[in-house]
C-alpha cells in the first residue's frame, strides 16, 4: 500500500534594495549611519573589512573608518580595528584569502544576527567580503561601499556575490549566493585613486547597460568623453549614477532578482569576458574583457541580422575613445575563447541563452547561435589581444 501527503505552501519575502550615493560619506555624510543602523536600541556591533589595493592607495582609510565610528557611536560600534584583506581577483581566490579570515574575525568577535559587515572596496573584494557575511550564521546584515567605478555601477549593486575554486581555471564564482545587501554607498570621491584601468573599467558596465536598455545612457557617455577622459568626478558620477539606477530597477522591478529564468540581459557580452579574465589567468580586468565581448557580440549580431548595421562601429568607437580594446597579452588562443558559450550555458543551466542588441537600447534573447559567425567575430575582435 502507499500512500501521499501533499504538504506545499508559498511564502514570499519583502527585500529593500538601498542604493546611495553621497560624497564625503565617511566624513560628513549620513548615508553610511542610515544603512549601518538597526531597529535595535543598542548600536549596531559591526566588522568593517578593507581592500588592501584601496589601503594602499588611500592610506588614510582605517583612521577614517574608525573616525567614523568613534564619531557614530551611538550608531554602529567597531567589534575590531579595521581588518585589511587582500583586493582585486585574488580575494576570490578560494575561500583563503578573504572569506575564511573574515569569519573568523566574526567568530572572535561574537558577531550576531543583528551585526553588520562593512566591505569597503573593488568588486572582486566586495563579492568575497559578502560571500562571507552571507555564510556567518546564514547571514549578517552586510553594507557595501564598493571604491571602484565597476563596483558603484555595477558589481556592488548586485545581489550576488561569490568566489572562484581555488587554483581551476572557471568557472567563475563556482562558490556563490544571493543576497540582497542591507545598503550600499557610494561614494564617489574614494575614485580618485584609481589607477586608469580601474577608472575607465565601469564604463565598459555602462555601455553595456545603455545597450540592454537605455540608448539615452549611451548619448551620456558619448558626449562626456572629454570630461571622463579627463577624470572629471561630476561627469563620472552622473554616468554612474544613471547606470546604478537601470541595475536597481533590473533588480527590483525586473521581476526574476535571483536570476531563477534564463534570461540575464545584463549578462550581454559575458560569455565571451568571462572566458577571456579565466583563459588569461584574470589578467585582463573584468572591463576590458566585457569591452571586448560586447564587440564580439556586435559583430555577430550584424552577421546573424539582429542587430542594426553600424551599431558595431559606433561602440567601437566609443570604446576606443575611452581607451578600452588596446589590450596585448603574451598568449591566448581566441578560437578557445569559443568554450565560454557551452560554459555560460552550464551556469545558467537548460537551454543556451544569449542575450543580443536589435538597436541600442533594445535587446533581444536567442537560444541557438550560428558558430561559424561566432567563431569569425571572436577572431576579428580579439585575434589581435596576442603579443605586445
Ligand atoms: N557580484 C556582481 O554582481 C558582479 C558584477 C560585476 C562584476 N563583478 C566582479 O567584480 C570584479 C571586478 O571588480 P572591479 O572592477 O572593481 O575590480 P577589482 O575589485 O579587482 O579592483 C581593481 C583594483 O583596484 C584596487 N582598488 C579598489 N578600490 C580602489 C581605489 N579607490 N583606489 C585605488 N585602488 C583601488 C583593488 O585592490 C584592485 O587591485 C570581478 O571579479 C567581477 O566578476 C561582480
Ligand atoms: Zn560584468
Amino acid at each position: 500500500m502507499t500512500s501521499q501527503h501533499t504538504l506545499d505552501g508559498e511564502f514570499t519575502v519583502a527585500y529593500r534594495h538601498r542604493v546611495r550615493f553621497e560624497r564625503d560619506a565617511l566624513t560628513s555624510g549620513t548615508a553610511l549611519a542610515e544603512c549601518l543602523a538597526t531597529p535595535d536600541a543598542e548600536p549596531a556591533r559591526t566588522i568593517a573589512v578593507l581592500d588592501a589595493g584601496l589601503v594602499d592607495a588611500a592610506g588614510n582609510l582605517p583612521a577614517l573608518v574608525k573616525g567614523w565610528f568613534e564619531k557614530n557611536a551611538r550608531v554602529a560600534t567597531l567589534s575590531a580595528d579595521p581588518m585589511v584583506l587582500p583586493g582585486s581577483e585574488a580575494a576570490k581566490d578560494g575561500l583563503a584569502p578573504v572569506v575564511e579570515p573574515l569569519l573568523a574575525s566574526i567568530a572572535r568577535g561574537a558577531l550576531c544576527r543583528r551585526s553588520n559587515v562593512l566591505a569597503i572596496g573593488g568588486g572582486a573584494f566586495l563579492d568575497a567580503a559578502s560571500l562571507a557575511a552571507s555564510l556567518a550564521h546564514r547571514g549578517l546584515r552586510c553594507v557595501r561601499m564598493p571604491t571602484t567605478t565597476l563596483a558603484q555601477g555595477d558589481a556592488g549593486i548586485g545581489v550576488k556575490n561569490g568566489v572562484n575554486l581555488p587554483g581551476l581555471p572557471g568557472p567563475k564564482n563556482l562558490m556563490g549566493t544571493f543576497d540582497v545587501p542591507s545598503g550600499v554607498v557610494n561614494d564617489p570621491t574614494l575614485l580618485a585613486t584609481l589607477d586608469d584601468v580601474h577608472w575607465r573599467s565601469g564604463l565598459a558596465e555602462s555601455i553595456k547597460v545603455a545597450l540592454v536598455k537605455d540608448v539615452g545612457l549611451l548619448g551620456l557617455v558619448e558626449s562626456s568623453t572629454d570630461a571622463l577622459l579627463a577624470r572629471d568626478l561630476d561627469a563620472m558620477e552622473a554616468v554612474l549614477i544613471r547606470t546604478a539606477e537601470l541595475h536597481v530597477r533590473h533588480i527590483t522591478e525586473g521581476g526574476d532578482p535571483f536570476e531563477a529564468q534564463l534570461a540575464r540581459p545584463l549578462d550581454f557580452g559575458h560569455w565571451i569576458a568571462h572566458e577571456l579574465e579565466v583563459q588569461s589567468h584574470w589578467l585582463v580586468p573584468h572591463g576590458e574583457a566585457v569591452a571586448l565581448g560586447m564587440m564580439v557580440d556586435l559583430h555577430l549580431g550584424e552577421s546573424m541580422g539582429i542587430t542594426a548595421e553600424g551599431t558595431a562601429d559606433r561602440v567601437d568607437r566609443l570604446l576606443r575613445q575611452l581607451g578600452f580594446l588596446s589590450w596585448r597579452l603574451d598568449s591566448l588562443e581566441p578560437s578557445a575563447l569559443m568554450s565560454g558559450l557551452e560554459h555560460f550555458r552550464q551556469h545558467l543551466g537548460g537551454q543556451l541563452t544569449i542575450c543580443m542588441i536589435e538597436t541600442p537600447g533594445r535587446a533581444v534573447d536567442i537560444h541557438a547561435v550560428d558558430l561559424d559567425a561566432a567563431r569569425a567575430a571572436v577572431e576579428c575582435v580579439c585575434g589581435n589581444l596576442v603579443g605586445r
